[in-house]
């Protein structure tokens, strides 16, 4: 299999920056935070992964809780699964039913209903693609050119020739996006230059085709809380650095994982992200499943060291992950229900995107 990290994986530097500068997006999604929590029925949530593998830790905490918090509140929810986006970077998409259906356990242990959540795949959904030749009209290849996740990602791929789908496929994550409507992405901090694509695409088709009317809404960024959770050799955790403790591990598994995590040398255990990253990261991961601080946990421990740490941390991730990794087993062993679940999504994600398609087409003037 091509391993080849993608930016999201290869953000090693600082990832816990954003804990202590809000930026202008964090600002936005405390605002949007407020407004969801009055009036969740107003918003329309898009958001997906690329099949390339099992969601570990990183993601969980990262983006799957948070989007179930989200459909638990009430907000209409949409999950695509971005199989065409795996072809960014490599030639073929291993395993791609394999990877498909593991998103799919993934999302359905994490707490994703189906019956209010739509889960689709790219591939089934052809007006979707048929969104993508507009959109490429509205944007310059000088644009395409200057995204620094793309940028970011051409530069870690280690290959000799780009793919036009590596410079083109944020135009198709905006169709992803706009096809349904979506005007809530939650998203980790790699993806808001594709955001800005979304939106810029939506305010120049409203403006061109729109005759006074917003076709399309300019769909927000909303960055999780929770700040990156390193792998267990002290890089930003990613399934292609094998430092990952995927949903889907075992409760041994995980402890022999976290056994082998990287900590320091110093003895007492102290919050630090800054001086201390591996041991913070522990201590956040503790407090992310046991619902408290990593101050606190840090206290607890205080000089006991980093095998008391380790223990702690096996002890929280494995009893908070039990009843999750419970589900999965029993959704994996139902294959009727898993196929039926990818079915259905993709026929409402169907509809709903062959009457966006239709209000496209009449507002370019070809219906003919
Ligand atoms: N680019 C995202 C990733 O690599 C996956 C994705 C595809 C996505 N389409 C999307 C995310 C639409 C949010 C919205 O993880």
């Amino acid at each position: 299999m091509n391993t080849t990290p993608r930016a999201a994986d290869t953000d090693a530097a600082a990832p816990f920056a954003d804990a202590f500068e809000p930026t202008a997006a964090q600002a936005r999604s405390a605002v949007l935070e407020e407004l969801i929590r009055k009036d969740p029925g107003r918003f329309r949530m898009l958001t997906g992964d690329r099949p390339t593998g099992r969601l570990h830790l990183g993601h969980y905490f990262g983006t799957l809780h948070n989007r179930v918090r989200l459909q638990d509140l009430g907000v209409e929810t949409y999950v695509i699964i971005a199989d065409y986006q795996v072809l960014t970077d490599r030639d073929v998409a291993d395993n791609l039913t394999g990877h498909v259906e593991d998103l799919v356990l993934d999302y359905l242990a994490a707490g994703v209903d189906p019956a209010r959540s739509t889960i689709f795949t790219h591939s089934a959904v052809p007006a979707l693609n048929q969104l993508m030749l507009p959109f490429l009209s509205l944007v310059s290849v000088a644009e395409l050119s200057r995204n620094p996740t793309v940028k970011d990602e051409i530069a870690h791929a280690r290959r000799s020739a780009v793919s036009g789908l590596m410079f083109t496929y944020p135009v198709h994550q905006a169709a992803d996006i706009l096809f349904c409507k979506g005007n809530l992405v939650p998203v980790g901090q790699d993806q808001l230059p594709h955001l800005e694509v979304t939106r810029t695409i939506a305010r120049r088709f409203n403006d061109r085709y729109g005759n006074g009317a917003t076709v399309f809404p300019e769909p927000d960024a909303l960055l999780s809380r929770a700040p990156s959770l390193l792998g267990t050799d002290g890089t930003k955790m990613s399934k292609s650095r094998r430092n990952a403790i995927t949903l889907a591990a075992g409760a041994d598994e995980t402890a022999r994982l976290l056994k082998g995590a990287r900590t320091d040398s110093e003895r007492h255990i102290t919050y630090d992200p800054r001086t201390r990253p591996e041991v913070s990261s522990l201590l956040l991961l503790a407090a992310l499943c046991q619902n408290r601080t990593p101050e606190e946990v840090a206290d607890e421990i205080g000089s006991a060291g980093a095998a008391a740490l380790k223990k702690t941390v096996t002890e929280a991730v494995n009893e908070y992950l039990a009843p999750i990794r419970a589900r999965r087993i029993e959704y994996a062993e139902d294959r009727a229900f898993l196929r039926r679940t990818l079915r259905e999504g993709n026929e409402r994600a169907r509809a709903v995107a062959d009457t966006t398609l239709a209000e496209v087409r009449a507002a370019m003037n070809s219906h003919y």
